[in-house]
């Protein structure tokens, strides 16, 4: 008979999910969130991340966030085999380069590559669900924090409650209930539904471990002066943050779309002793002064715009940022609508299920070149941020 033990020891992927579920209680007992008048934080804190209100949420979280591991690296796997095989039995090289059309026509209604689809799209979905109801259950609690922090410091908040919103912001991206604008605990729940996103695929962001790694491979202006950083599309600012500890010094703000994403990142900064300036706005028009930063950076943003958009922002990053001023902005390797099979597929599928509306266009656009065009000299020497994301290094000149 097969025992738990044993079965849970059964394949890598399971155990490596397993491990996953406790690394991010390691930090524990060495919170650094400050408890502020109106905090609350019923739980503590794991280091930088405040503890989800409840036993059964956070066990909740600890599981999708296992499940969506365990998934990625095995499930997926087998998807991926799945699909070679296809490929095979059609006559195909499993390694060619496909089309849209042609990658949708192997996996057609396959049950294998259907169920990992299904059962990471549920996972999804548990995990919105779970955060949502938890702060909507406890809104007039949490509603009342926010309210406290908005005035408070260090660091500001400034909301602009005559912004025009464009529709193309207001989908729900990678099926977050209400988006980044149409929720109030938007911000709550893209904090703790993106920590599962990280464990799931790239690592541990707990302590914003990646947001802090890439802002501190931002390479500096040749003239070493960082007086005034600037990051659009922020979300709750966890890269703002990261620099503004890199650069005590600087001035730094922090912008986004999405007033609920700025309140709860201002909050949070706020309880982390962090002074950044959050404000909401739009990217495509900061309203800052010509050539008025150092640093201009962008974190995961364009793969979530229209081309129209990606453009217009690149536009106005070279406006605001000064002659020797560094752009960096980090988001997904570019270059064609073309790619190896079951990647394609995995594109498609993400676009088409997890609602990454805008996905498919950024994925056809050069990012890089369109950067070039807008008159910033791109540094090919710097390595990228991070694995599949393009070398982003730009200089204003
Ligand atoms: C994937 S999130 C990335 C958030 C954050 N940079 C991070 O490190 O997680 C994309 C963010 O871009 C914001 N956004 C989308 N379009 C925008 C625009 N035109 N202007 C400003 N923010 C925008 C969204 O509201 C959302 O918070």
């Amino acid at each position: 008979m097969i025992g738990r033990r044993s079965l849970f020891t059964a394949t890598g992927a399971a155990a490596t999910a397993l491990s996953s579920f406790f690394a991010g209680r390691a930090a524990e007992a060495k919170s650094i969130v400050k408890k502020v008048a109106g905090d609350v934080e019923l739980r503590g804190a794991d280091g930088r991340m405040e503890r989800l209100g409840s036993l059964d949420l956070e066990s909740q979280m600890d599981f999708t966030a296992g499940f969506r591991e365990f998934n990625n690296k095995g499930i997926s796997r087998t998807a991926a085999m799945r699909f070679q095989q296809l490929m095979k039995e059609k006559g195909m090289d499993p390694k060619a380069i496909v089309s849209f059309d042609e990658m949708h026509a192997i996996a057609g209604s396959d049950p294998i590559i259907g169920m990992s689809a299904k059962t990471w799209l549920a996972n999804q979905q548990v995990t919105w669900k779970s955060l949502q109801d938890y702060f909507h259950a406890n809104a007039d609690m949490y509603l009342a924090e926010m309210e406290a922090a908005d005035k408070d410091g260090p660091g500001s908040l400034t909301l602009d409650a005559n912004l025009e919103i464009p529709d193309y912001t207001k989908h729900e991206i990678h099926i977050q209930p209400g988006g980044y604008v149409g929720d109030p605990f938007a911000g709550h729940m893209y904090h703790y539904g993106t920590n599962s996103f990280y464990i799931g695929a790239i690592g541990h962001n707990e302590q914003d471990q990646i947001h802090k790694g890439t802002a501190n491979n931002i390479p500096m202006p040749a003239d070493g002066k960082v007086k005034r950083i600037l990051e659009v599309g922020c979300g709750l600012g966890q890269m703002s943050c990261a620099l503004k500890e890199r650069f005590p010094d600087a001035e730094v703000w922090a912008t986004d779309v999405g007033a609920p994403m700025v309140r709860y990142g201002h909050m949070r900064a706020r309880d982390l002793g962090i002074a950044v300036n959050y404000g909401q706005g739009l990217a495509e028009k900061t309203g800052f002064p010509d050539g008025h930063f150092d640093i201009t950076v962008s974190y995961i943003m364009h793969h979530e715009l229209p081309q129209t958009a990606t453009r217009a922002v690149i536009a106005e990053a070279n406006r605001v940022t000064r002659t020797g001023g560094v752009y960096y902005p980090v988001d997904f390797n570019t270059g064609g609508s073309t790619g190896p099979a079951y990647g394609m597929f995995r594109r498609w599928w993400d676009h088409r299920w997890n609602n990454e509306v805008w996905s498919r266009e950024f994925h056809t656009l050069n990012f890089s070149d369109e950067i070039a065009k807008a008159g910033f000299t791109l540094n090919a020497k710097t390595p990228a941020a991070l694995p599949g994301f393009g070398a982003r290094h730009f200089v204003k000149t």
